[in-house]
């Protein structure tokens, strides 16, 4: 029986233990999307975590949806990425990039020349989105994207998946959950299209599997995990039949090999991601079973939680968001039954090292209390 102690092969990497560092947007990049200095002391600081995933990093101007999301676009880009990753592997750590576009959870005001939004159809959000101009704007009807753009999408995710091989990473997760484009294409609340992209299940999922097929192509299916998000409501996403929708996904994502299939269903009811269909009728153990492959979970764990996961079979990783958030040395705290830092959520998006990189450690909270 696995501990969240316990190391894990995941494709060519030895993990030294079974917690992974959710995907966390922060919001402090620097002028031109490029990562920030301080963005390489705060993955640094997490280093200890088995595996680190990035936050989401928009894969072109268009895939951007909020201000000081950083990108992997640009030279400038890359290069500081390429501070990060060797920091984070000169401290020990592994860490893959999230591979985002936020198709229609976007705005004009944050699209190069004030242009529309794109996605796969032309159906608005419900509420309001940040904007760079330090305010919240309703959300705007998208423009549907054109058969013949799809190419090209797909074309956009590969170009990040090279520039993240330049940059250092050890892999790449494609970010399928939250409501951002490739999650809008499989859910029919958010796809109406009429073509190969629409419509069917296979029609809706095409594009997911078409752009994972892409970035294998680039890393090896070794080194690509997909983050799912079934029942996530979270930027009014909506499927008539997530079961059938996303076991389909779940097979196809077998049988291309991906690395790992990582699922956002959240333990706890009260959980700020939790839908009421996840308490009565999980979905992560059918997705488990179609996947067959290494399985990580996501939602509210804590230690008690994840370890009770792992050690049932239900996940083979776990990952921790807000914990890590708070706690650069999470994984020193877990093993050691030490109390936690309390997450300061106004922080979460804003500021710049306040709530972000001076989160002590066990050793400087001792020292600090000398
Ligand atoms: C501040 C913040 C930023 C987030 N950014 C991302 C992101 O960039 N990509 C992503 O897939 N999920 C993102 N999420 C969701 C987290 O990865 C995770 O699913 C969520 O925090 C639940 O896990 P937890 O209960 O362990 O915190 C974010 C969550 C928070 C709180």
């Amino acid at each position: 029986m696995s501990t969240l102690f316990d190391p894990f092969t995941l494709g060519p990497l030895t993990l030294p233990n079974r917690l992974v560092m959710a995907p966390l947007t922060r919001s402090r990049a620097d002028e031109g999307d490029v990562p920030s200095d301080i963005a390489v002391t705060y993955y640094t600081q997490r280093a200890t975590a088995g595996l680190i995933i990035s936050e989401a990093t928009q894969i072109s101007a268009q895939g951007k949806g909020y201000p000081k999301t950083p990108g992997i676009f640009t030279e400038a880009q890359v290069a500081g990425w390429r501070k990060v990753t060797d920091s984070v592997h000169a401290a020990g750590g592994r860490i893959f990039l999230q591979l985002w576009h936020v198709g229609r959870i976007s705005h004009p005001s944050t699209q190069v020349g004030g242009i529309l939004p794109v996605g796969p159809s032309a159906i608005k959000p419900a509420g309001k989105i940040y904007t760079s101009s330090g305010t919240e704007q309703e959300f705007v009807t998208p423009r549907a994207l054109d058969l013949s753009e799809i190419p090209g999408i797909v074309q956009q995710y590969v170009d990040g998946a090279k520039n993240a091989k330049t940059a250092g990473f050890d892999g790449v997760e494609v970010h399928s959950a939250n409501g951002y484009l490739l999650d809008q294409f499989l859910r029919d609340g958010t796809n109406q299209r009429t073509d190969a992209y629409g419509g069917s299940v296979e029609n809706r999922a095409r594009l997911l599997l078409e752009v994972t097929e892409a970035v294998i192509e680039v890393w090896g299916k070794d080194s690509v995990g997909v983050r799912l998000s079934p029942y996530s409501n979270f930027d009014d996403m909506h499927d008539s039949d997530p079961v059938t929708t996303f076991t389909y996904v779940a097979q196809k994502l077998r049988d291309l090999g991906i690395v790992y299939l990582h699922v956002i269903e959240p333990v706890n009811s009260d959980h700020p991601m939790a839908m009421p269909e996840s308490e009565t009728n999980p979905i992560a153990p059918i997705l488990h079973k179609a996947f067959g492959g290494t399985f990580m979970l996501n939602g509210g764990y804590n230690k008690q939680t994840g370890n009770a996961a792992l050690k049932s079979g239900e996940a083979d990783l776990i990952c921790y968001g807000v914990p890590f958030i708070a706690n650069p040395d999470l994984v020193e705290r877990y093993r050691t039954d030490a109390a936690l830092n309390t997450p300061d959520p106004s922080s979460f998006y804003s500021g710049s090292v306040g709530g972000y990189t001076d989160y002590p450690t066990l050793a400087e909270a001792a020292r600090q209390s000398q």
